[in-house]
């Protein structure tokens, strides 16, 4: 309790420009969410590259069924505490549920996110037109944007649960072209989620910006996961996408360095942990 601050940087910082430069070189980008600075400070030990605040929190800290009830205060306060764990792992916070419902609202939240929590990019879900625009008006504004595509997780109610998303062909082609115009909008990362492995590869090549996969199969320049689902605390059956990295090893180091590991070498995600 009373260790020294562990936020010093261990290595050259992640940024906006060095992720690109990850898959352009093909070096696997690991990224994990998280949501106070003790774990913060293990992601950055671990060298994660980027710390995503995911509005998980809902569901995993809070003890919700969804991500819905996750309001802007609530990330900003999660994104501020991490922050004080980080030194050069690149910090991502999520819009919320209906902080990005027009362009005006998605900027606010983004300068709180940005400016009093500390992140240096903002993750926002899907790619409807007010989305794009959402994203160009950040960008704009010197707010870097991970997008989101495919299962995303505040349009559960429209999804009917937590199902994969692009399994038909015309869906596949829909996500594909939401992609595009998310980079065209000006993203510099995208994650995707609940999405078969073979869309996730085809989307991966179809953009220049890294793609993060979670339950999107190996091909993807990165992979994140949620901290919970990792270290085998979630209640509950573990989604097949994730694997428990403590199930084996003695400490919280130990397994977010074995996910870190086996990201950059491609051990994970298996086939087991993906959807064809
Ligand atoms: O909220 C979150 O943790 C996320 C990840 C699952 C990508 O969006």
């Amino acid at each position: 309790m009373y260790a020294q601050k562990a936020n010093a940087p261990t290595r050259k910082p992640v940024t906006v420009p060095s992720l690109r430069a990850m898959k352009a070189e093909g070096r696997r980008i690991v990224m994990l969410t998280v949501y106070d600075a003790s774990f913060a400070a293990q992601l950055e030990m671990a060298g994660v590259d980027v710390a995503l605040v995911g509005d998980s929190l809902g569901m995993v800290v809070q003890g919700h069924a969804s991500t819905l009830p996750v309001t802007l205060d609530h990330m900003v306060y999660h994104t501020s505490i991490v922050a004080r764990g980080l030194g050069s792992t690149l910090l991502v916070a999520d819009l919320p549920f209906m902080a990005d419902r027009d362009v005006g609202h998605a900027l606010e939240a983004g300068a709180q996110l940005v400016g009093e929590g500390g992140a240096a990019m903002v993750k926002i879900e899907g790619a409807a037109p007010h989305i794009l625009d959402a994203i160009s008006a950040l960008v704009a504004r010197a707010i870097p944007v991970c997008a989101h595509l495919g299962l995303t997780p505040q349009s559960v109610h429209k999804f009917g649960g937590f199902r994969i998303q692009g399994r038909a062909q015309e869906a596949a082609d829909h996500l594909v072209a939401q992609a595009e115009a998310v980079e065209a909008a000006g993203a510099e990362l995208l994650v995707l989620e609940g999405i078969p492995t073979g869309l996730g590869e085809r989307i991966t090549r179809a953009v220049s910006i890294p793609t993060i996969g979670i339950g999107a199969g190996p091909h993807c320049d990165g992979q994140v996961l949620v901290l919970h689902d990792m270290l085998g605390v979630t209640p509950g059956k573990r989604p097949k996408f994730s694997k428990d990295f403590l199930a084996g090893r003695d400490s919280v180091a130990a397994a977010i360095a074995a996910y870190a590991e086996d990201v950059r070498n491609g051990a994970f995600p298996a086939a087991e942990h993906s959807f064809d």
